[in-house]
């Protein structure tokens, strides 16, 4: 289904409508972790993080090609490492004072890897939040093909509730839709007046993050060149940057 992975992201960036299509063979985490062990390929070498393996969607997995309608779960978006969550994880990993011994958040954690780097930098809690429950599964299994013990995994949908007190709030890709950025930008803010917290963001240049007019709560903390396949499977995208959040005063 390479054309509907591709296709999740043109669903997702440039009109923000996520198709759910509901789990009709697997009932169970066994069988979950079973049909994700099938359908995904441990990707090492590919991505900004070396460091870390991955299971991901890869041309060799069945559903890169397969028709979307076989596709049992909702759209796989742990399947993909982000380009925004591969520049926060590659600047975690070049200054992993940053995490040591803090409390770490990441919201919208996907296949976990920022999460997973979090744990490597030796952060004392790491607590993986993605409303999909399959990439809390993910995480799990990353986390496993790494050594580590998993992040606690979490599915509640934290963004706009109370303020959560993290010491680092990670946020990769997360601003693909003009109404979640917004949303975004409002928890945030409250976030770090209640709780100090530091929030990072990765994002390669998103429509809906450049448009939001925050920029001046921003502070560009390092821009990435992207590799090759990374580039190729992101429509071009070539550099994805991490910027520090700074509230409204
Ligand atoms: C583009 S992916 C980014 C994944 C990961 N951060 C990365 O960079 O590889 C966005 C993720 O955010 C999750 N998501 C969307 N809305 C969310 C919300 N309100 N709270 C938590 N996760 C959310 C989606 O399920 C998806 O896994």
């Amino acid at each position: 289904m390479h054309r509907s992975v591709l296709s999740v992201f043109f669903r997702v960036y440039k009109t923000s409508k996520g198709r759910i299509i509901s789990a009709r063979t697997c009932h169970t985490d066994i069988h979950v972790r079973r049909f994700i062990l099938e359908n995904t390929e441990v990707v090492g070498d590919l991505s900004l993080t070396p460091e870390i393996r991955l299971r991901l969607f890869t041309p060799k997995c069945r559903f890169w090609t397969e028709r979307p309608e076989l596709w049992p779960f909702s759209d796989p978006f742990w399947a993909i490492y982000w380009p925004g969550g591969q520049a926060i994880s590659r600047y975690l990993m070049d200054n992993p004072e940053i995490c040591r011994g803090k409390s770490v958040l990441d919201v919208g954690s996907g296949c976990g890897a920022s999460a997973i780097v979090a744990k490597k930098c030796g952060a004392k809690h790491v607590t993986a939040n993605d409303i999909d429950s399959i990439a809390g599964l993910v995480t799990v299994i990353n986390s496993e093909l790494n050594n580590l013990e998993p992040p606690v995994c979490s599915t509640e949908n934290m963004i706009n509730s109370e303020p959560v007190p993290f010491d680092l709030i990670l946020l990769g890709d997360m601003f693909y839709d003009e109404s979640l950025a917004s949303t975004l930008h409002t928890w945030l803010d409250r976030c770090i007046k209640s709780h100090g917290a530091t929030v990072l963001i990765g994002d390669p240049g998103r429509a809906a993050f450049e448009g939001q007019n925050f920029h001046q709560h921003l502070r560009l903390l390092a821009q990435y060149k992207l590799p090759q396949s990374v580039r190729e499977e992101n429509y071009g995208l070539v550099y994805s940057s991490v910027w520090s959040y700074r509230p409204t005063l």
